[in-house]
C-alpha cells in the first residue's frame, strides 16, 4: 500500500479525488492526501473539520473481490488498524467505539468514512477514507466541537510526527488487510473487540422504529453490534451511531 501517494496543497475533499483516480484506472493501495480539505466529508451526511497542516487526511484506494455485504467488515478493519497505528506513535489511551470512532476520554480523535462501488453484488472498489486529527490545539476547534472532540496534540502533550503516524496506518493496515483476505474476519473481530470502548456498555442509539436502550454485548459476523435491551430481547444495529451511556 501507499506505492502511489498523491499529496495535495487543497482539495475539497481526498475522496472525491480518490474516486476520480480510480476511474482513470488508478491501482489498489493509491493514496491522497491532503493538507487540508475544503469539503472534507464524514460519516451519515456530516461535514469533517479539515484544517491546514494540523491532521492527516487520507484516502485509500482498495480493490477486494468480497460480497458487498461484507463492507462493514472493513470499516471495523480499518479502525483496527488505525488504533494499532496510533499507540505504536504516541502514548495515549485510545479505543473504538463501534463501528469505527477512535475516542481518548471520551472524546473523538479519528474518523473512517467507507464509500465504495459495487457490480454484481461483489464490491469493485472502497475508498476508505481516514481522518486524524493530529496537532490540532484547542483553539482550532470551532465551539461546538470543543465538548467533543480532542486531538493527539491535546491528549499526549505534545506534537506528533504526521508522517510517522502514516507510515504506522499504512503497515498496520498492511498487515491487518493480509490478514483479513487471508483468514477472514474472525481474527479481526477478536481485535477489534479487545479495543473497543463499547461492548459489555450501556449504549443507545436511534432506528427507525424508535430508540433502543441496552448493553452493547458482542460484535456479529458481519460486523452488527448485538444488544441486550433490558428485557433481555437481542438486537442487532448494523448501521448508525450510538451513544455511550
Ligand atoms: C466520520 O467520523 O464521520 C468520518 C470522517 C472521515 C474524514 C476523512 S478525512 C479524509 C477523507 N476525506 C473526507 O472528505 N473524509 C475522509
Amino acid at each position: 500500500l501507499g506505492q502511489k501517494v498523491h499529496i495535495y496543497d487543497e482539495v475539497d475533499s481526498t475522496q472525491t479525488i480518490a474516486h476520480r483516480l480510480v476511474a482513470s484506472g488508478a491501482p489498489e493501495g493509491t493514496i491522497v492526501l491532503a493538507e487540508r480539505q475544503t469539503a472534507g466529508r464524514g460519516r451519515m451526511g456530516r461535514s469533517w473539520h479539515s484544517p491546514s497542516g494540523k491532521g492527516i487526511w487520507l484516502s485509500l484506494i482498495l480493490t477486494p473481490r468480497i460480497p458487498v455485504y461484507f463492507m462493514p467488515q472493513l470499516t471495523l478493519l480499518s479502525a483496527v488498524a488505525l488504533c494499532r497505528a496510533i499507540q505504536k506513535v504516541c502514548q495515549v489511551d485510545i479505543g473504538i467505539k463501534w463501528p469505527n470512532d477512535l475516542l481518548i476520554h471520551g472524546k473523538k480523535v479519528s474518523g473512517i468514512l467507507l464509500e465504495s462501488s459495487g457490480e454484481d453484488e461483489r464490491l469493485k472498489y472502497v475508498i476508505a477514507g481516514i481522518g486524524i486529527s493530529v496537532n490540532l490545539l484547542e483553539e482550532d476547534y470551532p465551539e461546538e466541537l470543543r465538548a467533543k472532540a480532542t486531538s493527539l496534540a491535546i491528549e499526549s502533550g505534545g506534537e506528533v510526527s504526521r508522517e510517522g503516524l502514516v507510515q504506522a496506518f499504512l503497515l498496520e493496515f498492511e498487515e491487518m488487510y493480509a490478514l483479513y483476505l487471508e483468514k477472514g474476519f474472525a481474527p479481526i473481530r477478536l481485535l477489534w473487540e479487545a479495543l473497543s470502548v463499547t461492548l459489555k456498555r450501556p449504549i443507545r442509539t436511534s432506528t427507525q422504529s424508535g430508540f433502543i436502550e441496552g448493553i452493547a454485548d458482542s460484535l456479529d459476523d458481519t460486523g452488527a453490534l448485538t444488544v441486550i435491551t433490558s428485557d433481555g430481547e437481542r438486537v442487532k444495529i448494523y448501521s448508525g451511531d450510538i451513544e455511550l451511556k
